[in-house]
């Protein structure tokens, strides 16, 4: 059963505009009475791009620090594309990589524009893809809502370019494009991706190997599936993104709260229509609450306007949720997680945050971000059946963690 999201009242503390409040509502209606919501079921893949030469080792990460495993790879004319998959009702996980160094499209472009980016031009979070019963008319309707997309003729990416797709303009206001398919992404065949790709025995053999530590650490089995996508935007522009996003999605403002501590909120968007958030991520917004050049008369912190500064606007982490209980030794299943993840190497920011003496709360944490994609890992373990989404100590705690992740050892960039 769906939830009412005309009569949902937004939690949270971070106040919103007269503006926002009236087109949200204007937006669900225009959306049901489109037949955009009946067309739209929930996300089902999540598209990231890495650089050329970079797809095997950032699977090889996946196999660790996420629950997703490899089940076919495609060629195309211009990247590579390997499809990855965990549990049946999550989104399938798709890594795209160009068959040049020197491959260059809108998302090149923008990852060339800032300090951080520019030396891994194509790695990025590209978006994600919503499950839809009509490709042709969800544009149609979207492209009467001023939505822009690319023809297939004008898009560089030939992956994107297939027929059974359709892609949005990278936003303006998020970096991100959203895709809508009506194909099963298990199908490659059907899907026309492209020549199927074989690996070859040494790159199975490398995955093999992942795979087969995970589970002698049970780290396959702690590690569920995704919870949220979190993209940071400018501090101007948080109400816009929101909207957008809800323009182009069948999701909900589920609420927004103040992160006082880091200046900053955390604005969250659901699926009214599912109640496993693996089965289709939330999707969670954060901007700073002051901008950057008006920052220095309080002088409060800005990690989100640094980040947006320092990598552009786009999305900052993908987390996943981790089975909640206790581990072998009687530590919490996140903490055993992050200390396997560490003796194989993978670097995180800070400690895990939160409590869980025997009552329902959050633990969190996130990884180093990595160099094959930029993204920030989170790990997320709801003890005892915490129903809650987040709590304010703990984003403020990740926040200020990230910050640190923004210092540069070299070059200009922004602290
Ligand atoms: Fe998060």
């Amino acid at each position: 059963m769906s939830l009412d999201i005309l009569s949902w009242k937004p939690l949270g503390d971070k106040e919103n505009s007269d503006f926002f409040n009236e087109y949200r509502l204007k937006i669900y209606e225009r959306r049901q009475k489109s037949g955009l919501d009946a067309l739209l079921k929930g996300i089902c893949g999540l598209v990231v791009q890495v650089d050329h030469g970079s797809a095997l080792a950032y699977m090889e990460e996946l196999y660790y620090m996420s629950p997703y495993r490899f089940s076919c790879a495609r060629l195309n004319e211009t990247p590579k594309v390997y499809f990855l998959r965990s549990s049946s009702e999550q989104p399938r996980f798709i890594v795209v990589e160009p068959l040049s160094r020197d491959y260059v499209d809108d998302l090149t472009r923008l990852n060339m524009l800032y300090p951080r980016s520019r030396d891994t031009p194509n790695a990025r979070y590209v978006g994600e893809i919503f499950a839809t019963a009509d490709v042709a008319e969800t544009r149609r309707i979207l492209e009467s809502h001023d939505i822009r997309f690319h023809d297939p003729e004008e898009e560089q990416n030939a992956f994107f370019a297939n027929d059974h797709f359709t892609f949005t303009f990278p936003s303006d206001i998020t970096g991100n494009r959203v895709g809508y398919t009506a194909a099963d992404l298990d199908d490659t065949e059907a899907l026309g991706a492209g020549q199927r790709l074989e690996l070859t025995a040494a790159e199975t053999e490398r995955l093999a190997k992942a795979d087969a530590l995970t589970k002698e650490t049970d780290l396959g089995r702690l590690i569920l599936g995704p919870d949220h996508m979190a993209t940071r935007i400018l501090a101007g522009e948080r109400e816009d993104a929101l909207l957008e996003f809800l323009t182009m999605s069948n999701y909900y403002f589920w609420g927004a709260y103040n992160i006082h501590e880091m200046n900053s909120s955390t604005n969250v968007t659901r699926n009214p229509s599912v109640d496993d958030e693996k089965t289709s991520p939330a999707k969670v917004f954060t901007a700073n609450n002051t901008p950057s050049f008006v920052n220095s008369f309080e002088g409060r912190p800005m990690p989100t306007e640094n980040f947006v500064r320092n990598y552009g606007r786009r999305l900052h982490h993908l987390a996943y949720e981790v089975l909640d209980g206790d581990h072998k030794g009687g530590e919490k299943n996140i903490d055993y997680v992050v200390g396997e993840l560490k003796k194989l190497g993978i670097p995180f920011l800070a400690k895990v945050v939160g409590e869980c003496k025997d009552e329902p709360n959050l633990k969190q944490i996130f990884s180093k971000h990595s160099k094959y994609s930029l993204l920030i890992t989170e790990y997320v373990e709801r003890c005892y059946n915490y129903e809650g989404f987040f709590t304010k100590s703990n984003v403020a705690a990740l926040t200020e963690a990230a910050g640190h992740d923004e210092r540069f050892e070299h070059g200009h960039v922004f602290d």
